[in-house]
């Protein structure tokens, strides 16, 4: 890796360098949700005014977040994954400009992730590798061969725990929807964004018996790959399991 690169990014992309956007220019507006195969059958997630989860303070949630790593063999309820869907990505309003506005906050509400989920133990749902649509709050199939739990941990330096989790979040950005209006600083911002989502994924996970572990290590050619994603206009940003906790 080039010594200097992280410096001459941080250098070049400051503030005072930012160019007229692509929005100033006038350009069209990517759209806020990536297209889907609309011949595909969706998964309905359960509505979230139906979900009742564990009562506990935002206080002892904070308090109580550590990253786990080892898990009962047991599964998420479709309930409980519905949740933190929408905990880490849900929907609450498209406005008129257009934007979404999310339960995390981004930077000029770019919201330009599109979240995957390798799922091994959810009820009611076929393992395998599938895209949150976020705006729909429905799962859509991407990857059902047999042994894709098993290539996803490969690609993250062989994380077991990967494997061994109930769910494992795959946070993917579409670059331009933020480039669009912050051009190249518009890289920075989607780590920040990232981060918000992740911490969310922890703190709701405490409510359902939950634990999670954010991942970072992965092998980005391999996951994008396995994603079918061309690493430059969209590619992996961050990763996290969820399992359930043993409870003694
Ligand atoms: C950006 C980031 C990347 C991380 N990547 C990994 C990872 O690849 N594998 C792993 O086991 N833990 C990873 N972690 C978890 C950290 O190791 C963990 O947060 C740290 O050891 C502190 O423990 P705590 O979360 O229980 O407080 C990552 C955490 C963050 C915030």
């Amino acid at each position: 890796m080039d010594n200097n690169i992280g410096q001459e990014f941080i250098e070049k992309t400051k503030y005072k360098y930012l160019d007229e956007s692509d929005q100033e220019k006038e350009l069209p507006q990517p759209p806020l949700e990536m297209e889907y195969d609309k011949d595909k059958i969706l998964i309905d997630l359960p509505s979230i005014e139906d979900i009742k989860v564990k009562d506990i303070s935002l206080r002892e949630a904070i308090k109580s977040r550590r990253s786990l790593r080892k898990y009962a063999d047991k599964a998420l309820t479709i309930e409980e994954l519905s949740y933190l869907l929408w905990c880490t990505q849900g929907v609450m309003k498209i406005t008129s400009r257009p934007a979404t506005l999310r339960n995390v906050p981004s930077a000029g509400a770019r919201h330009s992730f599109e979240t995957y989920l390798l799922i091994n133990k959810v009820e009611g749902i076929r393992p395998g590798l599938y895209r949150y649509l976020a705006i729909e709050h429905k799962l859509i199939e991407v990857n059902m061969e047999a042994n894709i739990a098993e290539r996803v941990t490969e690609s993250c330096g062989n994380q077991i725990f990967i494997k061994n989790s109930a769910v494992t979040f795959i946070w993917s950005t579409v670059i331009y929807r933020m480039k669009w209006r912050y051009g190249e600083r518009g890289y920075r911002y989607i780590h920040l964004d990232a981060g918000h989502v992740c911490q969310n994924l922890y703190l709701a996970s405490q409510s359902i018996d939950s634990g999670v572990c954010a991942i970072a290590a992965f092998d980005d050619d391999e996951i994008n790959k396995l994603l079918n994603l061309d690493g430059e206009e969209q590619f992996v940003v961050y990763l996290a399991t969820v399992g359930k906790k043993n409870i003694l």
